[in-house]
């Protein structure tokens, strides 16, 4: 395990480059197994989730190449097993695209059971809700899910919680079924849109993506594609966090406005001032004042997202005032809260984790902290560029499951981290 050691105090300013979304190649790279034709994806994060996945993918038989560190060709003509049980799958909760994808296009699948940053419970009943309406036999066995069809055939399926690894799921499995598979309650993030346009870019027939009614007309085969991930909206907003609780002035570059609105208008609620223009946000927090407090729920899409709890948090540690976070996604996502406090910070998380009451305080200091999971170690970094003095991060490797070069691109900013392996 890596470690960072940070000296916080410093302002940010310049310019950072937003990398593809890693929920949303998650789900193309599994995608990509549609086909026997060749898949080009291109910005594709570098980060270990990613990784992971490709190497699953290449332990079943898929062709993998590599172009570079933001392109890989995948050929899944060549896949020999369905069987996908290494320990280090276990590792990433979307392993469970896999099944998706192998159910699309065997007809079977034998897939470790999800794992992923522990937050909640994470069960995958709405999976499999799914995959059985389509008329796909399911069963949980030493630890796998295993999937069968003969006859994958389209239906009428409506969630019964908005999940996004559901949500594509179904879809990867239903886009070569016979006739049509409507999905009700479908969660709407961008990455869904953007497996969904993947897809029909290799000649699915997928409508309605981005609103809560998805409809699959099932097609006999998908060919190959040349396909561009969207920029990351978790990355993006994590950087806007940044710049809110260090303070100073950065232009985000490669990002799309949009998706980052709930975001967007929580900072300018609390003080900071966000420049949108076409791919890029500018924000500037200015160092002679402090941030002032507010009340957020985090929300399915396009509420303001749980991966971004933690990261705000660490802002409003620092606000002037009482702020509330409640949050309504996962049931054990305040964890980081305990290294936050050995900074300095006056936050109380009620019994049941639903919430957090945060008191702003002036200043944190700089501690020996231990990173519990990704998006919370995205958080305490932000608290550590903030405090005053040295902290000591330990556990950085699970931030590298989502950012790639994250101490890289804050150092190019002006922040004092090195990377330290232990
Ligand atoms: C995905 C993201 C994760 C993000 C989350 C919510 C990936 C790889 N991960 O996770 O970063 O935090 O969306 O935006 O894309 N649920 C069920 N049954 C199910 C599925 C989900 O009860 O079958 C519940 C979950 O426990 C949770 C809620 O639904 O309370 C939302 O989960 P979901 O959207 O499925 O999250 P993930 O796909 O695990």
């Amino acid at each position: 395990m890596n470690r960072y050691i940070i000296n916080g105090g410093k302002e940010l300013h310049g310019e950072v480059t937003i990398g593809g979304a890693k929920n949303a190649a998650l789900g193309i790279i599994a995608g990509a197994l549609l086909t026997d034709e060749t898949v080009t994806i291109d910005n594709l994060p570098n980060v270990s989730d990613i990784n992971v996945l490709l190497e699953a993918i290449r332990s079943i038989g898929a062709t993998v190449d590599r172009v570079n560190d933001h392109e890989v060709k995948i050929c899944g003509a060549t896949i020999s097993s369905e069987v996908v049980d290494s320990e280090y799958i276990q590792k990433i909760r979307a392993s469970y695209y896999l099944l998706g994808a192998l159910i699309g296009k065997r007809g079977s699948a034998t897939v470790a059971m999800p794992g992923g940053c522990e937050i909640g419970a994470r069960p995958i009943d709405q999976h499999l809700k799914g995959f059985r309406a389509l008329g796909v036999r399911c069963e949980e066995k030493d630890g796998c899910v295993v999937a069968k069809v003969q006859n994958l055939r389209g239906s009428h399926i409506f969630l019964d919680v908005v999940s996004v690894g559901a949500t594509i799921n179904i879809m990867l499995a239903a886009v070569l079924a016979s006739g049509t598979t409507i999905l009700e309650n479908a969660a709407k993030e961008p990455h869904i849109v953007d497996v969904a346009n993947f897809l029909n870019s290799m000649g699915a027939r997928i409508k309605g993506a981005g609103t809560d009614i998805i409809r699959v007309y099932g097609v006999e085969r998908l060919h190959g594609t040349y396909y561009s991930i969207i920029p990351d909206q978790i990355e993006a907003g994590t950087f806007m966090c940044l710049v809110a609780a260090t303070k100073g002035d950065v232009t985000i570059k490669n990002v799309i406005p949009k998706h980052l609105e709930s975001i967007t208008s929580k900072l300018q609620e609390i003080g900071v001032t966000v420049d949108e223009s076409d791919e890029e946000v500018r924000v500037i927090a200015d160092p002679g004042t402090r941030v002032h407090s507010t009340q957020i729920k985090t929300r399915v899409y396009p509420g303001f997202p749980t991966d971004m709890q933690p990261q705000i948090t660490a802002v409003l540690m620092l606000a002037e005032g009482y702020s509330v976070v409640n949050e309504s996604i996962f049931e054990n996502r305040f964890r980081y809260v305990d290294e936050l406090r050995k900074m300095g910070a006056d936050i109380f998380v009620k019994a049941d984790q639903t919430s957090a009451r945060i008191h702003g305080v002036r200043s944190v200091k700089g501690a020996e902290i231990i990173v519990p999971d990704l998006r919370a170690g995205a958080a305490l970094t932000i608290a550590a560029l903030a405090a005053q003095g040295k902290t000591t991060m330990h556990c950085v490797d699970y931030i590298e499951r989502g950012y790639e070069d994250f101490d890289g691109k804050l150092r190019s900013l002006g922040a004092d981290i090195i990377k330290v392996s232990d």
